[in-house]
């Protein structure tokens, strides 16, 4: 039997989870759902990264100690993924004695074997992005991939001679084009190895939430060293050889584009210097944007996906996220998307195939599968549905084209409808001469919905066992899907709607999601949801998250114009460095529009879009005013696009 091995990143414990990480934990468990419908014995581990700066900051941010900060935290994370039907067989956490041992026998291995040395780091550390950051890559100061400010680090530390790995690692590459994908993540990868490496502090002595070093413990492992190790101890590291020999090396690391650097780079270099053998692939996938941006804590415009399993289910929720996103790509997550596909996939094709398939059965067979029959087979469709499932198969289990192959799902199930709508049993029911025929179309559209059911598992494992109850059958894994078919005699079971039609607006969709937010399971017990919408009920103040959650921006003017028919409205054009955008200020009284050109601003960049006269404003300006007077800008020296805060 193949064993098959695949990782989850382990998502830092600093803020609840949101869309993100539930995406690849999502595409993981279809991945891993596919490969145990197809035989593999299955190891797949999900987890938290819980050491390091960022997470003691965030603990000390909510006055609690790290440790109960942490578990609270990674309490949401597991309910979360319990809710999302996430069938992860361990869930590590990175303060578990198993991990911290192993963390230290890695280390201990690669001293040993004289891959590190101490020395003084001189240098710029990013929190956010817990990464070094070379003095010559900064943008203004600042770290240049999350733009966030960066903190001098002046201590003793362990360097790794990463520098000694760059051709190992060129030539991994080489030997195996397919150890980084898509290409893109490879060229990246080989772009920066390229460039040169040079050598990596790896331990921290400034603070002390992390894996002390093993017989130094002034100092503590740099998080990432830590974290990644987590692959390893879960697969049995060092003690349980059986398990290790078993699922070591990893078959696939899945993650999001930002860290495919520290998995394709690092974590081989580390496991070459420690003598372990190298995972097999690195699977990098793209973004979630919100309005052209990542979704991220950071910029706080983040989904919670409980906002939408409420309303739609579960399965509905997986269903979008694997059809939406082409993995590799970035893609944006909207309601309208949302629910159009809700609407038109799930309720309408999808719920008609089975509304349709099942009630004809049950209409014109008293609820019994009849024998087959060649009389009304449409041999296209029959040999659509017998190539589908091998092409699904590989999509799913081996090329990760979900969107792909659920695309060729859909359009089977819409011949299957035409199928039906073509045959028009209904009339051929009043005809007894034609019941051979009846028969021939309600069996094959009974067994195409057998096999929509099978190959929808992995991505709406939910959704399955419903249909397959109104089949009335059990579990097929993808060698029965195959092989077998429907029975005649089978007795069906209830037909039941699935996913009934959602009449309702976007707008009321995200009135409705906006109050889920606040209320979503799993996140009541959580710190941050303690304080509710970052406001301390026992004083007026707020909490540095509420303040965050607006996105303070500056803007440079590149035009202005009086709103026609308004006393008070001017209509400004500004850059904000990556877009430029329209926005409404109620400042006419106050100031002649062509004054405004070139002047740098502040605006809130995250608020709603709203209409005023008939124009649409993306934002609003800051502006400082006397009791019943006039307004006066906020402006500042700064280049357009920073952060203010
Ligand atoms: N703790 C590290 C990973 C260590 S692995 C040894 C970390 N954690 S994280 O909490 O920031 O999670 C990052 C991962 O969450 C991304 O790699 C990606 O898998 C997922 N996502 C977070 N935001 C995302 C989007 N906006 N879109 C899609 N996935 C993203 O990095």
């Amino acid at each position: 039997m193949a064993h098959f091995y695949l990782t989850t990143p382990i998502y830092y414990v600093n803020a609840e989870p949101h869309l993100g990480h539930a995406y690849t934990t999502v595409v993981g468990d279809a991945i891993v759902r596919t490969r145990r419908l197809l035989g593999d014995d299955v190891f797949f581990l999900t987890g938290t990264d819980e050491h390091g700066q960022k997470v003691e900051r965030a603990a000390k941010a909510k006055d609690m100690t790290p440790q109960a900060f942490t578990d609270a935290i990674s309490g949401s994370f597991k309910q979360l993924f319990e809710h999302l039907s996430i069938s992860n067989d361990d869930f590590i956490r990175t303060t578990e004695p198993r991990h911290i041992n192993a963390a230290q026998a890695i280390w201990r291995r690669v001293l040993e074997r004289g891959f590190l040395y101490k020395a003084q780091y001189e240098g710029w550390y990013c929190t956010v992005d817990e990464a070094f950051v070379p003095e010559t890559q900064l943008v203004n100061g600042r770290c240049p991939d999350c733009g966030g400010a960066v903190d001098r680090v002046s201590e003793e530390s362990y360097f790794f001679k990463l520098s000694e790995f760059e051709k190992p690692l060129l030539d991994l590459y080489e030997r195996d084009p397919e150890f980084i994908t898509p290409d893109i993540r490879r060229n990246e990868v080989l772009s920066f190895v390229r460039a040169g490496l040079k050598d990596l502090s790896v331990s921290r002595t400034s603070f002390k939430w992390g894996v002390p070093v093993p017989d130094d413990p002034k100092h503590v492992m740099y998080v990432w060293f830590d974290a990644l190790t987590n692959y390893i101890t879960a697969a049995g590291f060092p003690d349980d050889t059986a398990k290790f020999d078993r699922f070591w090396p990893a078959d696939v690391h899945l993650m999001g584009k930002e860290i495919v650097r520290f998995h394709a780079v690092y974590w081989p270099a580390f496991l070459m210097a420690a003598g372990l053998p190298l995972p097999r692939r690195i699977v990098g996938h793209g973004w979630w944007l919100m309005n052209d941006a990542k979704m991220s804590k950071s910029l706080g415009n983040v989904v919670r996906p409980q906002s939408y399993t409420k309303v739609f289910g579960v399965d509905a929720f997986r269903y979008f996220c694997l059809r939406e996103m082409t993995l590799g790509h970035d893609a944006s997550f909207t309601d309208p998307a949302f629910l159009t596909r809700y609407n038109a996939d799930l309720a309408n094709d999808l719920g008609n195939l089975v509304s349709r398939a099942t009630t004809m059965v049950h209409r014109y067979c008293g609820g019994v599968v009849p024998e087959a029959s060649t009389a009304a087979e449409d041999p296209a469709l029959t040999r659509q549905l017998r190539e589908l499932i091998p092409s699904v198969q590989s999509r799913m289990g081996e090329s990760y084209q979900f969107s792909l192959a659920l695309r060729d799902i859909w359009e089977a199930i819409s011949s299957t409808n035409r199928y039906i709508a073509s045959k028009e049993p209904w009339a051929l029911a009043r005809d007894e001469s034609k019941r051979n025929e009846l028969n021939g179309v309600l069996y094959q559209s009974a067994d195409a919905l057998r096999i929509v059911a099978g190959l929808i598992e992995p991505v709406m494992p939910n959704t399955s066992p419903r249909i397959r109850k109104m089949l009335g059958i059990g579990p097929q894994n993808w060698h029965q899907l195959q092989n077998e078919r429907l029975r005649p005699g089978t007795r069906l079971g209830e037909t039941e709607p699935l996913f009934p039609r959602i009449e309702k607006t976007v707008e009321e969709l995200r009135q409705m999601s906006d109050q889920e937010n606040r209320t979503a399971p799993g996140t009541a017990t959580a710190p941050e949801a303690a304080t509710g919408a970052g406001t301390d009920p026992a004083s007026d103040k707020i909490s540095i998250d509420a303040f965050m959650n607006v996105e303070l921006r500056t803007a440079k003017v590149l035009a202005a114009e009086a709103v026609p028919k308004s006393k008070k409205l001017i209509k400004l054009q500004v850059d904000l460095g990556t877009e430029q955008r329209t926005i409404l200020a109620g400042i006419a009284e106050a100031y002649q529009p062509e004054t405004l050109v070139g002047r740098t601003i502040v605006i809130v960049a995250n608020l709603k879009p709203a209409k005023l006269m008939g124009i649409e404003s993306n934002g609003m300006v800051l502006a400082a005013s006397p009791e019943g007077g006039k307004p006066v800008l906020v402006s500042v020296d700064a280049e357009p696009g920073w952060r203010v805060r």
